[in-house]
Formats: structure tokens, sequence, C-alpha cells
């Protein structure tokens, strides 16, 4: 099994954060007059909140389409953004990056054998992170193989009893963004079923790719799907005729998003926060100090 070291040194807040941005994109538009790029500026703002917020993540997983050409420069400023995180950075790819340049700029995570980049963490407080690739060269849509299926299968059989979270870019699922969605019985998809049902270990699948944030159920499973750092995808539940244009909003400035995972050794609920302004109407003061006061005056 190929390991990357990522365990943290211990949760700081009685609970594992594990912090997840996807689709920054990096490289989708050239800097300009001095000016960079908009993903790049939209990546810096979210890791400046998670950086500088009240709450810094024990690790940070990207899950893929970190860059928008899977080029050796977009990764190389990816990574040099991150360079100074106090927390360990697990990367994992998407279809719009390449392998190759992935372990160049981030060389904590080595290939699996086959090349694949997947790998197991155990993060914390009893938890254990399978990070998949679902990377298939040149195609937009996920990929899982046989010998994926089977890797996967030997790291759940390994540790049936062990609490899991499962992180890929793809989601196998249909989210009814009809440009963006797989079909729904894709071999891949029917492949990762097989392999995940009944693994009640199985604590929650989170992926990236739709640049938009849905929730499901995947082999019984809770899945989720973060909201990309890039610009996101609008949200229009109608069908598309491919071939007839119809002016609908593809591709929205919405605030980029990221999630926060929190596990407290025996629940994994996530958080999901935009990274806008925002006016602050309310702080523990102590005006309101008899508020909260009440409110835990409930619980006793
Ligand atoms: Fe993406
Ligand atoms: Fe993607």
């Amino acid at each position: 099994m190929t390991m990357v070291a990522a365990t943290p040194a211990f949760p700081r807040l009685g609970a594992v954060l594990i912090a997840q941005m996807t689709d920054i994109h990096v490289g989708f538009a050239p800097d300009e007059d001095g000016r960079e790029e908009l993903n790049l500026s939209r990546f810096r703002a979210t890791l400046k909140r998670l950086l500088e917020g009240p709450n810094r993540p024990d690790l940070l997983v990207l899950s893929g389409d970190i860059t928008d050409h899977g080029d050796a420069a977009s990764f190389a400023k990816t990574a040099a953004l991150l360079a100074d995180c106090p927390f360990p950075v697990l990367p994992l790819v998407g279809n719009h990056d390449s392998r190759e340049e992935l372990i160049r700029a981030f060389p904590q995570v080595v290939p699996a054998e086959g090349g694949f980049l997947h790998y197991v963490v155990e993060a914390g407080m009893g938890l254990r992170i399978i990070c998949l690739d679902t990377l298939e060269d040149g195609r937009h849509g996920g990929a899982f193989c046989e010998a994926r299926a089977a890797w996967l299968a030997d790291r759940l059989a390994e540790a049936p009893d062990a609490p899991t979270l499962i992180i890929m870019h793809h989601p196998p699922v249909v989210a009814g963004i009809d440009w963006m969605d797989p079909a729904p019985q894709e071999p891949w998809i029917v492949r990762l079923h097989e392999v995940l049902e009944g693994q009640s270990q199985v604590q929650a699948i989170h992926c990236g790719h739709l640049h938009r944030q849905i929730t499901t159920r995947f082999a019984g499973i809770p899945l989720g799907v973060t909201p990309s750092v890039a610009p996101l995808v609008a949200m229009d539940l109608n069908p598309i005729d491919k071939d007839v244009p119809d002016n609908r909003e593809l591709i929205t400035t919405e605030p980029p998003t990221y999630a926060l995972h929190r596990w407290d050794g025996e629940s994994l609920v996530s958080h999901y926060e935009r990274v806008s302004d925002w006016d602050v109407l309310a702080r523990f003061n102590a005006g309101l100090q008899p508020m909260i006061a009440g409110m835990f005056a409930e619980r006793e």
C-alpha cells in the first residue's frame, strides 16, 4: 500500500478537521498586466480563510482538477502557495490534471502499482481516509478499472472495522446537471458500486468535479460533492439538447467554497463555507452572553 505521511500531530479542536478544496483549475487563463488570473486569486482567498479563520484544519485534501491543463507551471504555482501550510496537504488527480506533474509538484505522493495515485491516510482519532484515482487520460468523466477496484477492495478488507472516509474526484452519481452528468450505468460506476456495497465502515464519500454542492447516497453510503474553488457550474436542472444552444447559464462567479469535514471519533459532519466578504451582525459579547448561557442551560 502506498501511504502518504500526513497524520496530524494532534487534533486541535477535540475533533479532526479535514478541509477539502476541489477544482481549483489554476492556469485556466494567463496572468495579464501583472494581475494574476481569477482562479489563482480565488484559491489564494480560500487558502487565506483556512489559514487565518477560526477553524484551522488538521489536513487539507485537494480533490482534483488542481490545474486546468495539467502543466508544470500551474502545479508549481499551486504548490508554492501551499508550501508553508502548517498542515499536511493530500492532492488527488482530476481529469484536468497530469499524474506526472502532480508528483513533481507534490513529491509526498508516491505512485502505487500501475502508476495510480491512490493512497490511504490515518487522519487521527481512528479515521482512515482512502483517496482514489479516477483519472483516465483523455477522458472528461471518471474511471475505475479492475486494478483500482481490486486495490480498493483490499484496502477495505484490511481494516473492515475502521471508520473510513473516501475522497475521489468524480462523483459516481447523476446530479441532474445534464451536461456534467455521467450515464447512470457507466461500467466504472457499476464496478465502484460493487466494491462499496455493504461496506458499512465507510462513513461518507466526498467528491469534486461537478463545481456544485450536492448530497445524496451511493451504495447506501452518504455522498457529498464540494463546490469548486474555481467558478461554479450554474444550477440549471433542465435537460439540455447538446445540438441546440439555448443561452442558458453554464458557469458563474458564485463565491469559491471549501468543505470542512469534522470527525469526532463517532460521527462525521461536513460544513461548507463560501469565501466572500460579509458583515458580522452579532458577536459573543457581554450583551449576548445571557442568551448564549441560556442555550447551554437547556443542555443540562
Ligand atoms: Fe473541475
Ligand atoms: Fe473534473
